[in-house]
């Protein structure tokens, strides 16, 4: 069975979608850099593995992803996620996991990179927003896309209802990229990253609450 490490810095909502997704995959351990992110006890009530690499410990943002790759590699996982992890990663992190690394980034890349990316939407006035799963690579949010799911902008949102409808489909879209994962049924080509088999795309173009 193939094995998971998922990297948080916060709430862990996303983690908490994958713990519940009942993945055909082992949980080896959730990875906080953030002694005080919530998702860590949500991950221990679950008996799940958790671990603090504190980046306030290290003078150096190489020290710090030195440690952190050395931790992760402790558990030899087939596949780690970026689940609202808050850190930039150096490069030679990056590609110590290449093709192994997944982030999932609430804006339909290549819109929004980087933060605050519900605030930008609102300013810039598009009328569809979103959630992209992505291949990371060593430039910020812009790695290979896996898929992306689309939510409407209405005239009264605010940052947080918007943030609300995004978020909703992220704990859709980032399970079902990792079963695709799983099942060895992604083909990355240069920028572009297939799907092998049958793809229900209409599932992730709008978000239910437009059909
Ligand atoms: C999510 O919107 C994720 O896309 C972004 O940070 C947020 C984390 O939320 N990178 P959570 O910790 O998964 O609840």
């Amino acid at each position: 069975m193939k094995s998971i490490v998922i990297l948080i810095s916060g709430r862990g909502s996303n983690m908490e979608a994958l713990l519940g997704a009942h993945l055909r995959a082992r949980i080896a351990a959730v990875i906080s850099n953030n002694v005080d992110a919530k998702g860590l006890a949500i991950a221990a009530a679950r008996g799940v593995t958790t671990e603090v690499v504190n980046h306030r410990h290290y003078d150096s943002r190489e020290s710090f992803d030195q440690r952190l790759a050395q931790c992760i590699e402790g558990y030899r996982p087939d596949l780690v996620i970026l689940a609202g992890f808050m850190r930039i990663l150096t490069d030679g992190f990056v590609e110590s996991f290449k093709n192994r690394l997944i982030n999932i980034h609430p804006s339909l890349l290549p819109a929004f990179p980087g933060t605050n990316t519900h605030r930008r939407a609102l300013q810039e006035g598009v009328k569809i927003h979103g959630c992209t799963v992505h291949f990371v690579t060593p430039a910020l949010d812009s790695g290979p896309i896996i898929a992306q799911a689309a939510v409407p902008v209405f005239d009264d949102d605010s940052e947080s209802t918007l943030a609300a409808r995004v978020v909703q489909q992220e704990h859709r879209l980032l399970p079902e990229v990792v079963r695709w994962f799983l099942d060895d049924r992604l083909r990355v080509d240069g920028r572009r990253v297939a799907l092998a088999g049958t793809y229900a795309p209409a599932a992730f173009l709008i978000s239910p609450a437009l059909q």
